[in-house]
């Protein structure tokens, strides 16, 4: 079985005729988007997902953690496995949602042991051209099997309770309706499952919180406020929430009950 038979098992509805034919499960096909914004036309670009992980996320990420004063991608990446659990749950089921050219996706997978599967899902073709092309075929040995899906992040095309773990990094500020995605999230956890996210910070001194904010926006990037998203998590049925901030940028693990 493959992964992407695998991935298959856990969508909903199945699609009859699945369209496997560029190396991902594509579930959108060519939609006309007229209305989206800058950020989205650049995820969808063919020339961003070429620098996307080596070059635009170190940089831009970078500064917008602060810095040396953040965490680096390293240490983000074990912030996500340390924080979803992933040591301890061997065979894990883990979704990466927004999972652009597939760094955190492979960062998870890499974390997962015992015939685990990483579900990468994403909107952008380019992206995942990038990802399948990325992520070396799995051999029989103990990792996890990676497959990706395009589809959409706000209505995510998965069973109730599919995944033991959840991540979304740097992908909440772009969706056009984050808390339907959020929901979404929780909807497709298991009980007790585990999620991990990495999105904006609007700074708490108003002058400077509102230009940030009015400048992203502009782009079609969301600033949450400091406490937004750990009252959005505990709403919907998060428990065990925790968060750290770094300059415009804020991580938030939570335990679904
Ligand atoms: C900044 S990249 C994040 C990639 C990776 N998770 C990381 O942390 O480096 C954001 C990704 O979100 C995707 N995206 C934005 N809106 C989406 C949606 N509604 N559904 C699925 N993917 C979406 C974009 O295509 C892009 O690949």
């Amino acid at each position: 079985m493959t992964a992407l038979d695998r991935v298959l098992e856990l969508l909903d509805p199945v699609p009859a005729e699945p369209d496997t034919s560029r190396g991902h499960l594509d579930l959108l096909g060519e939609v006309p988007r007229p209305h989206d914004t800058i950020a989205q036309r650049l995820m969808r670009s063919g020339a961003l997902p070429k620098i996307y992980e080596h070059v635009w996320r170190p940089v831009l990420f970078g500064l917008s953690k602060g810095g040396p004063l953040g965490p680096s991608t390293a240490e983000e990446y074990t912030l996500a496995r340390d924080w979803l659990g992933l040591a301890g749950t061997p065979g894990a089921t883990v979704l990466d949602v927004a999972c652009g050219p597939g760094n955190v996706t492979r960062a998870l997978a890499s974390g997962v042991t015992g015939g685990g599967l990483v579900v990468g899902i994403d909107a952008s073709a380019t992206m995942l051209g990038r990802a399948v092309a990325d992520t070396p075929d799995r051999g029989a040995d103990d990792s996890a099997d990676i497959g990706y899906v395009r589809g959409d992040a706000v209505h995510l095309p998965f069973r109730d309770g599919s995944f033991d773990a959840v991540c979304c990094f740097g992908g909440l500020y772009l969706f056009d309706d984050p808390w339907t995605a959020m929901a979404g999230m929780a909807r497709v956890l298991k009980p007790g499952g585990r999620l991990v996210l990495l999105t904006t910070r609007r700074p708490a001194l108003p002058l400077i919180g509102d230009g940030a904010g009015a400048l992203s926006g502009l782009a079609g990037i969301r600033m949450f406020g400091s406490s937004e998203i750990s009252e959005a998590l505990a709403a919907r049925g998060f428990t065990a929430i925790c968060r750290r901030s770094y300059g415009l940028m804020q991580f938030a693990g939570a335990t679904l009950t």
